[in-house]
């Protein structure tokens, strides 16, 4: 958690009513369901099915991967915003597939909290869990929901207990399910005193609420067929007595889960989920910097680029960088100061994603997200601001777990394929290193089907065909130290040295043996697995 002075100001309301949060979950839990309904109550889509359907318009479009398509996985994380009572919410997606978890990672750093959704029947599973353990190193509040209750589920007490155990993290019932699978009924809203009554004749529509006073309300009994009804009190009772109350404050500082139940695919649950995301998901929060954290407060503008897509649209051959607003109220037309090229840049065409469109964005407020279009001056972890000499920092890479040599089909095309190659690492789909002997570019990643993107994206996006090849080296580690130490370092080691895309020295090699003979060798030399991105 970051610094929270004590006097700190009140927050500009049109500051303190966003909420910016991702979703994390595991394939198939419902996180594309869910969107929607998201998308549906905030009023920015009219039907459930247009996200799924807009998101394939846009992908054929922008001539986004067949293979994307094939797989059913989303490679590419985008930002959407749309209004729900009071609150403006931003909601960034994650990459779902484990090959891209840096990106998931660097998108989990421009969001203030985190929707973890799991399957009633399948509990946590392996990629929730990682996704999770990426919040806590940022202790980013989660809110989570248990879908899929329509269907068998298991028992309410047990995913509970499966939470607290698997991801040592305190569990509160928002609601407890009634019934279950084909007898669910609906949820008892523990935190209003309410009824949720699902309708499974129509999956578009929100839920029926009857007001109680409490579970012995005899008007239960109207709604609530016996046996079920027993069971409720039976639950809800105990729940009360073993589980701990919702804690506003554990829910901030990610101590505490409150849980809603669910079934996304026939809306319910879901405005409960979005009311909880107002009232439990915190305003925008302070940003860590150097050589001082930036407050969202601030009337001064400033904001971090956390993600670049290159080209969306490959008539235009555009770049979008994905810029979190750290403070401020940014107006089009801007004059802001690009602080790592120390060059101002005018921010004329900021893009800010309504569901699935996108739109022109006229202003925007601290917490908010805009695409800046450029042709690849804006990189991840570029700081924007005002004038001032600051930089967002905690955006980290991390080195690569697998290392293929890259070659061109044509050997003419070498250099085209370098600028390819090039443009793909500033999107950091990929890190690009130069060998300091020898010739060509050795190409890293995290998991293997990112070859297979990236081999199918240079394809058609640059008319390249590309071979990957098995390389000598099989890690990288970054090499820092003073100066003359470092210098004297590359030149004992030539072999194993390269240069990364923004330049830094790499140290690669295939033993665990060489990293630590360098340890033993060169005390003042530190070989790491990740870097900050400045
Ligand atoms: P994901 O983005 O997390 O991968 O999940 P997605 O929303 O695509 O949902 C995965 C599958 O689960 C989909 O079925 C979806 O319809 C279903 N689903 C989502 N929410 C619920 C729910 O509350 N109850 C039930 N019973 N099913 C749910 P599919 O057959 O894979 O796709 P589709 O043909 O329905 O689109």
């Amino acid at each position: 958690m970051l610094d929270q002075p004590p006097n700190r100001p009140a927050l500009p309301p049109e500051i303190a009513r966003r909420r910016t949060f991702a979703i994390i979950s595991h394939p198939d839990a419902g996180k594309t369901t869910l969107t929607e309904k998201f998308l549906l109550y905030g009023g920015a889509i009219q039907m459930a099915g247009q996200v799924r359907a807009k998101g394939e318009a846009r992908r054929t479009r922008s001539d986004f991967m067949q293979m994307e398509k094939d797989r059913g996985i989303s490679v590419s994380a985008s930002a959407m915003s749309f209004d729900f009572n009071e609150f403006r919410f931003n909601l960034v997606d994650t990459p779902g597939h484990s090959d891209f978890s840096e990106d998931t990672y660097r998108t989990l750093t421009a969001v203030d909290a985190a929707v973890m959704v799991i399957d009633g029947a399948k509990g946590v599973e392996s990629q929730t869990r990682k996704l999770f353990e990426v919040c806590r190193m940022r202790d980013l509040p989660i809110l989570t929901f248990c879908n899929k209750m329509d269907r068998e589920a298991r028992d309410t007490f047990e995913i509970i207990d499966e939470i607290q155990e698997m991801l040592a993290l305190h569990v509160t019932p928002a609601s407890w399910p009634i019934g279950q699978g084909r007898d669910f009924l609906g949820c008892y809203d523990m935190l209003n005193d309410r009824l949720e009554l699902m309708d499974r004749a129509d999956r578009n529509r929100v839920a029926e609420t009857i007001e109680i006073a409490g579970l012995d309300d005899p008007k239960m009994a109207d709604h609530v067929p016996p046996a079920l009804l027993d069971k409720l009190r039976e639950d809800v009772e105990m729940a009360r007595e073993l589980l701990p109350a919702l804690d506003a404050q554990a829910v901030r500082e990610g101590q505490m889960t409150p849980i809603w139940f669910g079934s996304a695919i026939n809306s319910f649950g879901v405005r409960e989920l979005m009311q909880g995301i107002g009232a439990y998901a915190p305003e925008p929060q302070p940003q860590r910097a150097t050589p001082r954290q930036i407050a969202p407060e601030e009337e001064a503008v400033s904001g971090f680029v956390f993600k670049v897509q290159a080209n969306m649209d490959p008539r235009h051959r555009d770049r979008v960088a994905f810029l979190r607003l750290a403070s401020g109220h940014f107006r089009r037309g801007m004059k802001l100061t690009h602080v790592r090229a120390k060059k101002p840049i005018t921010v004329s065409a900021p893009v800010l994603f309504l569901a699935a469109d996108r739109e022109l964005a006229e202003e925007a407020w601290a917490g908010d997200i805009i695409g800046i279009p450029n042709h690849g001056q804006l990189r991840i972890g570029d700081t924007l601001t005002e004038g001032e000499n600051l930089r967002v920092s905690g955006i980290p890479a991390f080195a690569p777990e697998l290392l293929q040599q890259a070659r061109a089909g044509d050997p003419m095309k070498a250099k085209h394929l370098e600028k390819a190659l090039m443009q793909f690492a500033e999107e950091g789909a990929a890190k690009v290193f130069k060998p300091a002997f020898g010739s060509g570019f050795i190409v890293g990643v995290v998991g293997q089907l990112q070859f297979e993107v990236l081999g199918s994206r240079i394809e058609m996006e640059y008319g390249l065909p590309v071979r990957f090849e098995g390389s000598q080296f099989t890690s990288a580690r970054w090499v820092t130290g003073p100066h003359d130490k470092v210098e004297a370092f590359i030149a004992a080691n030539k072999q194993h040295i390269a240069h990364d895309n923004d330049g830094d020295v790499v140290y690669l090699t295939r033993l665990q043996w060489d990293i630590d003979r360098v340890a033993r060798d060169y005390p003042d030399i530190t070989l790491s697995a990740t870097k900050e991105m400045m």
